[in-house]
């Protein structure tokens, strides 16, 4: 198993043993995440977002301070030369120069493996487009996992915008290789992408429903997601959907005793506040369980873990 150096583009380019490694490794840092460690001493992170994020550039950050290396980038398109009018490939050739590894998030779909190929260090996708965010997928499965105990076995929904949620496309992919029985609950419009679909569902059991309340009471993982509101070409079919989904106290009722609610965040409508208070509710040791797993990609990639 080789990841020294490696790019993290797309969860499809991972093995069922290698996820489990890092999910693994991820384990490793969790005393480490409060103790400090100078295992990345002297190593420089950059993140480049052009689009907006919280969590994933924070978490990136917080994850290699721990470590003991040191982060430099932008949040905002607004400060760099990218409203120069800069392309992504000279944007890259420079920043290679500058650090170690680069984390990127673009709008585009692609453009995290394009920003790959001009860099010749390694490059993890923080968020391309709708297509897949392979890091929070990762998360998501070590949550499910410390969790649970395991992921064979379960039965996982994955609810709300499987079209334009790029999260649920990295996870669908990355849970596909583990004996789950899956359900995607999406009003029509926003059914899981056709390509996921045909990518996973010879690997294992997939039902596809719109109503929340068919598989409540079935699932021991319940995903939520927000509609991705700025990825929809007409405002008028955002207006249609909004809203889809709503877990409150009443919905939970009926489902099982230890079912684990998650969520990549933020929230919107999707998850009434009263519900951070139940024993379903995980969406913010998420955030935590973030930190470690990015600890333990960036010591993986970055050669200081075998
Ligand atoms: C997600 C994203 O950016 O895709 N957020 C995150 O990274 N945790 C989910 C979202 O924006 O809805």
């Amino acid at each position: 198993m080789e990841f020294k150096e490696r790019d993290i583009i797309s969860l499809k380019d991972f093995s069922r043993a290698e996820i489990d490694y890092i999910l693994d490794t991820a384990s490793i840092m969790e005393p480490i995440a409060h103790s400090g460690s100078d295992l990345l001493s002297g190593k420089i992170l950059a993140t480049l977002f052009f689009e907006p994020s919280t969590r994933t550039r924070l978490s990136f950050e917080s994850a290699m301070h721990r470590l003991g290396g040191s982060t430099i980038g932008f949040g905002e398109v607004e400060s760099s030369s990218v409203k120069k009018g800069e392309n992504l490939a000279d944007t890259m050739r420079v920043v290679e120069c500058y650090a170690d590894i680069i984390v990127v998030r673009h709008p585009l779909e692609g453009a995290a493996r394009l920003a790959a190929e001009f860099a010749s260090v390694p490059v993890i996708n923080g968020g391309s487009g709708a297509e897949e965010h392979p890091t929070q997928a990762l998360l998501d499965l070590y949550t499910i996992k410390k969790e649970k105990g395991k992921i064979d076995g379960l039965k996982i929904a994955l609810v709300g915008d499987l079209r334009y949620g790029r999260t649920v496309h990295s996870l669908a992919y990355a849970l596909s290789l583990y004996e789950v029985n899956l359900f995607f609950v999406s009003p029509e419009m926003l059914c899981m992408r056709r390509e996921v679909l045909e990518d996973i569902k010879e690997k294992i059991c997939v039902i596809e429903k719109d109503k929340l309340d068919d598989i409540i009471g079935d699932v021991d993982v319940l995903y939520m997601t927000r509609i991705q509101k700025e990825r929809f070409p007409e405002v008028a079919d955002y207006a249609k959907v909004r809203g889809s989904y709503r877990v409150d106290l009443k919905l939970l009722e009926n489902a099982r005793e230890n079912m684990i609610l998650l969520h990549p965040l933020p929230r919107v409508e999707e998850i009434a506040p009263e519900v951070d208070d139940t024993i379903h509710a995980r969406y913010f040791q998420q955030v935590w369980n973030g930190i470690v797993t990015r600890m333990g990609l960036l010591a993986l990639i970055m050669g200081k873990i075998e």
